[in-house]
């Protein structure tokens, strides 16, 4: 149909997306493999029948466990390529993707051997299919402050790779207070600044971010509808939020996508983006999103390309980049 076509010839740009996510089953088992590693599942199909998630906790289980099979830099080269030829293939052009650095140095592999890799995908990705990029470097926020300090004094090196710095994993009772101190330390060094804040967590913790954090955007922000005062906040400081609809549909963050907020965030004046945080596990990456949101909540075709022109406006791509591709 006409709104598949244009949602797949739009040139799009997706600003949340954690590159441990996107590790297809069928790649976890290769890897897993040439690794010598065994997987707690017997097969592709098994472990898909495992993605099935009542809460992000829940999740973040799995994506944990899923990493663990990344050893070398070939591992992380393979899982980024693998990802950005996908996307190429949607007419993505710019990509932020985040990694986790300390979901592998606890398991005793180097930064450099991590960010090498990803990084030589990105290059080639930029050379061959002309995808532009911003690499974030996201810290765990079940793990203590002093652990993001940590993990910020080995990306020192790195800093004219990072573009900015993002917080993830569980939210509940990990509010971004916790996190003031690195993040102050983040933004002296010139690094840009998001935070997951209100996917599970309450409204608090979207003002949290916002005036703790300082952040440059929101990722997801959903519960952010709960509060009447911040969204006047966020609509009239034009705050980016980095919405996954496939995403909040598998870990119950809305129970059905035809309650998806997206239609009432964009009635809001809100400048809402659409991603797909870990399309592997989810089910989808930035087409699917897209198609299947518009097909639950009926988003018409301005609707589509408010929302892809948000991402591009509100990406940190250089300006020059964005005019080409808006
Ligand atoms: N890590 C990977 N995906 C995440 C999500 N949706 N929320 C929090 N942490 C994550
Ligand atoms: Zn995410």
């Amino acid at each position: 149909p006409e709104i598949a076509r244009l949602i797949q010839a739009l040139p799009k740009a997706e600003l949340h997306l954690h590159i441990e996510g996107s590790f297809e089953p069928e790649l976890m088992f290769a890897i897993a493999k040439r690794n010598r590693i065994t997987l707690s599942y017997d097969s592709v199909e098994a472990l898909k029948e495992a993605y099935q998630f009542n809460n992000l906790q829940e999740f973040l289980d799995l994506y944990y466990q899923g990493m663990n099979v990344l050893q070398t830099r070939q591992d992380y080269y393979d899982l980024t390529r693998a990802y950005l030829d996908k996307v190429h293939s949607q007419n993505v052009r710019h990509v932020e993707i985040f990694w986790d650095p300390q979901g592998h140095l606890e398991r005793g592999i180097d930064f450099a051997t991590q960010i090498d890799g990803i990084l030589q995908a990105l290059k080639e990705a930029r050379a061959q299919h002309g995808i532009s990029y911003r690499l974030i470097m996201s810290f765990l926020r079940h793990l203590p402050e002093e652990s993001a300090f940590e993990t910020l004094e080995l990306a020192k090196p790195y800093l004219d790779e990072i573009y900015g710095v993002g917080l993830d994993s569980s939210e509940m009772g990990h509010p971004p207070e916790k996190f003031q101190g690195v993040f102050a330390a983040c933004r002296d060094l010139g690094l840009r600044i998001t935070a997951h804040a209100g996917e599970e967590g309450p409204a608090d913790y979207v003002w949290q971010a916002l005036d703790l954090l300082q952040v440059d955007r929101v990722d997801h922000g959903n519960r952010s509808l709960e509060d009447d005062t911040l969204i006047e906040r966020l609509k009239e400081s034009q705050m980016v939020l980095t919405v996954c609809p496939l995403s909040n549909l598998k870990l119950q963050v809305v129970k059905d996508l035809n309650d998806h907020p997206i239609p009432a965030m964009l009635q809001a004046g809100l400048k809402a983006t659409i991603n797909s945080d870990d399309p592997a596990y989810f089910g989808g990456y930035m087409n699917e999103n897209l198609m299947q949101l518009q097909q639950a909540v009926g988003l018409s075709a301005d609707d589509i390309i408010t929302l892809t022109r948000n991402s591009i406006e509100g990406s940190w791509a250089e300006e020059a980049r964005k005019k080409e591709l808006l």
